[in-house]
């Protein structure tokens, strides 16, 4: 039989370390599949984009489309245009484009295939956070409009997919290959413990006991007085624990517009490596933090996470996990970190699934349904 050709999108970090494991699941089943590497170039800075490839062994892209920056409906048409020229000159022709995750890359690649009748599988698909000024709630429900085939990491997502009439012969719930992923560079690191320059050098800074902010959501930090109001809670939380800030550029650039000053106990650093990064919150007493991914991560490895952000579209963290959804209000940022370092934080279990499998039985699956 042919082997089936299988068109990847990657456009901005929190894709990366989930196309990783689907290329080594890939090349477990590469009699049956080929597959082809498009980088978007959504993010396109060497430290949210060359450090990962690197770190996570991701082969160089087949396809860099160079579409990073500018507004999102901007981004999206560039990517377009160009997923539409790399889509019609692919011979053979693609199999199915797969997408992950919620970003502008997402949402554009899909729109190409399914507009060129190529079947789309959306891996971490179904996660809904009711919030439509969120990108990324945009950009879920329209790819899941047009999606094929669903690759769901929660039970939550794909209930979300059945109410909304998706058929539930092409729902899977899978697991997580961002969790696959964690757990292979958690085993790497442990092994080669070479965790990074810049972690290790912030630890020792800071000593045994600390925590770590990651914040970059545009509702947090795009507007002075709520990255003001977010600021204020962070440095009293750091009077009682250093904290440690990789900074996302959008988030640096803002700060420095706005004028606001850290303090001299949260330190900032420029963003870090995957390792370096999971050298450093894998350790960490507590996590703050907007993002989506690390509120899984820190699920799967058990550290105590609070999200600054009225909503999840990841439920499973709040109730099984270590997450702790506390909104942005200062008040409630402080008492609940002040909370977790008095009793420890919130203790949770790994849930169902996100045992370092999840690629594998999703390219299982596509190779079942692509046969
Ligand atoms: C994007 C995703 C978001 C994800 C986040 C992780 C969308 C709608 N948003 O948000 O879901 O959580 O990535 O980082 O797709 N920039 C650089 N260098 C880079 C990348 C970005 O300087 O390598 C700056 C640019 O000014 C850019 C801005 O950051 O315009 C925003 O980048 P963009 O990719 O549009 O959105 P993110 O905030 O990174």
């Amino acid at each position: 039989m042919a082997r089936k050709t299988i068109y990847l999108i990657a456009g901005a970090r929190p894709n990366f370390m989930k196309i990783a494991p689907i290329i080594r699941a890939l090349r477990t089943h590469d009699q049956f599949f080929d597959y082809r590497l498009v980088h978007t170039g959504q993010h396109y800075d060497r430290e949210m984009s060359d450090v990962f490839f690197e770190e996570l062994g991701i082969p160089a892209p087949d396809f860099h489309l160079e579409c990073g920056g500018g507004s999102h409906a901007e981004q999206t048409a560039r990517i377009m245009v160009a997923f539409e020229k790399v889509c019609l000159a692919a011979d053979p022709r693609p199999d199915c484009v797969l997408v992950v995750g919620d970003v502008n890359s997402t949402l554009a690649c899909a729109i190409v295939a399914k507009k060129l009748q190529i079947p789309v599988a959306h891996v971490e698909a179904g996660l809904r956070s009711g919030d439509m000024s969120m990108p990324e709630e945009v950009n879920r429900r329209v790819t899941d409009s047009i999606t094929d085939w669903f690759f769901c990491t929660e039970p939550a997502a794909a209930e979300n997919l059945l109410r909304e009439g998706h058929d539930s012969s092409r729902v899977f719930h899978v697991g997580h290959v961002m969790i696959d992923n964690l757990l292979f560079q958690v085993d790497q690191l442990a092994r080669t413990d070479t965790g990074g320059f810049e972690s290790s050098a912030l630890k020792a800074m800071v000593g045994e006991r600390y925590g770590v902010v990651t914040l970059h959501r545009p509702s947090n930090v795009d507007d002075a007085e709520s990255l003001s109001r977010i600021v204020k809670a962070l440095r009293t939380v750091a009077d009682e624990i250093p904290l440690v800030f990789p900074m996302h550029p959008r988030t640096r650039g803002h700060l420095e517009r706005f004028g606001l000053d850290l303090g001299p106990r949260i330190h900032a650093s420029r963003p870090l490596s995957y390792m370096d990064f999971l050298n450093l919150w894998k350790d960490a007493r507590l996590v703050m933090t907007d993002s989506g991914g690390l509120q899984e991560e820190t699920t799967a490895l058990g550290i105590p996470c609070f999200t600054l952000r009225e909503n999840t579209e990841r439920p499973i963290t709040i109730d099984e996990g270590t997450n702790t959804l506390v909104g942005t209000s200062p008040e409630q940022i402080i008492l609940h970190a002040s909370r977790a370092l008095s009793d420890g934080g919130k203790v949770g279990r790994r849930p169902a699934l996100w045992d370092g499998n999840a690629a594998l039985r999703t390219t299982q699956i596509l190779q079942d349904q692509l046969a």
